[in-house]
């Protein structure tokens, strides 16, 4: 299993598809690097955690929370996936996030469920990397703005789906460096 190692491993939670599509898409942005992405109700901390440099994306859903059974998501997703992870190091590790939402229809609470990755990444010792500015978006309040950034990438397939070829290439080539970094 070492060969892992060698490639950007990307896991990703979603309900209706969209956050495997954006995968599926960096994953052809990086090319060879990249190794396919993985839903996380179909893995183990164990394959994660063989990746030394990862890319990690949910779509949002609830409120202030992890998309999974409480959300009505019947197969599960990070809320059923983070626990096996609890207390599990970090450090060392490259880690880019990524988070879907509605600006439009959630403009409260737009992308809020990214922030609860981001905690995880930075309370287990990781290196998040992969902040991205906020302009360009309308919405009231984000709970996954840290320091004036979003603390990821967040995509809105929903009301702004024309920016986001041009918001993936623009942060693909920007976190690959570090995330190839990482490769041994
Ligand atoms: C029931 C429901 C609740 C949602 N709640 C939020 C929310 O609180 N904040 C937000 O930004 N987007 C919210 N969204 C939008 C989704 O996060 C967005 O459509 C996302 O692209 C779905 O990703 P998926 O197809 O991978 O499941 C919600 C969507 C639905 C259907």
């Amino acid at each position: 299993m070492a060969f892992h190692m060698n490639k950007i491993g990307i896991f990703f939670g979603t309900d209706s598809g969209t956050t495997r599509l954006m995968a599926k898409k960096m994953a052809k942005l990086l090319g060879d690097v990249a190794a396919k992405p993985l839903n996380v109700n179909r893995t183990t901390a164990d394959e994660m955690l063989q990746y030394d440099a990862l890319i990690l994306g949910t779509p949002s859903y609830g409120v202030d929370q992890l998309p999974g059974k409480s959300t009505k998501i019947e197969d599960g997703s990070w809320e059923e996936f983070m626990p096996q992870l609890a207390g599990k190091d970090l450090s060392g590790k490259v880690i880019a996030l990524y988070g879907l939402g509605d600006q439009e229809k959630y403009p409260d609470r737009f992308a809020h469920s990214l922030i609860h990755l981001y905690r995880w990444c930075v309370a287990g010792g990781a290196t998040v990397i992969g902040q991205w500015p906020t302009d360009g978006y309308v919405f009231d309040q984000s709970p996954a703005v840290v320091d004036g950034q979003f603390c990821g990438l967040v995509l809105d397939q929903r009301s702004q789906s024309l920016l986001t070829d041009a918001r993936l290439s623009a942060w693909v080539a920007a976190v690959k460096p570090a995330l190839l970094a990482k490769l041994t």
